[in-house]
């Protein structure tokens, strides 16, 4: 089965979702360090972006930057990815700056490319979440997720998500 590729640019009420660009990758170093036990450099990052850009090129799926209208600025990603799923039926994850919860964007930047995953012709769509982890929970319930079961991981238990369409 062969699918579309996700679109590389989406616009929603409030942003503009493009992918990562090697001027991100100050921000992206905040993001990444913010709630991970290794730190990474922005040599590193820029070196991740390009390997993301290129997953995209060869895949059609990746990550988008969330710019909020009208100034651009950065607040995190969304993306769809194998992750712990497949090509076939991938993976959706969001991340923002902490400045940036709260307000929505996640659930509305989602939201946009959880539709445009599925315009791409997949069906089923995971999100694997950590238990704890209620504000993500929430977000994927908010985008009709359903729980589909549970493991127990090295990081704590997981739960997965599914959204059919
Ligand atoms: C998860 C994350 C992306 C959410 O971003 P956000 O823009 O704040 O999300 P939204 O504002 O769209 O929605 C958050 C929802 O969670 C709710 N929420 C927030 N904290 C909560 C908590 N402690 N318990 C229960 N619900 C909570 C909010 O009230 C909101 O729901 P509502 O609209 O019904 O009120 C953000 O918290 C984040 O980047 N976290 C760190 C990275 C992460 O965990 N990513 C997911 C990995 S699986």
């Amino acid at each position: 089965m062969t699918f579309l590729p996700i679109p590389l640019r989406i616009e929603t009420e409030r942003l503009i979702l493009t992918p990562p660009q090697p001027c991100d990758a100050e921000w992206f170093t905040e993001l990444l360090n913010a709630r991970r036990a290794d730190t990474f450099t922005v040599a590193e990052v820029l070196e991740r972006i390009d390997v993301m850009t290129k997953t995209t090129e060869t895949t059609g799926i990746g990550a988008l930057v969330l710019r909020k209208r009208p100034d651009g600025e950065a607040l995190g990603y969304t993306a769809i990815v194998v992750g712990r799923g497949s090509l076939d039926e991938p993976e959706l994850a969001y991340e923002l700056l902490r400045r940036a919860h709260g307000y929505g964007y996640a659930t509305e930047a989602a939201r946009a490319l959880l539709d445009a995953a599925f315009d791409t012709g997949r069906r089923r769509i995971w999100s694997t979440i950590g238990s704890w982890n209620a504000p993500s929970l929430r977000v994927a319930a908010k985008l009709g997720f359903r729980r589909d079961h549970c493991t127990t991981e090295v990081v704590g238990d997981v739960v997965w998500m599914v959204c059919d369409r």
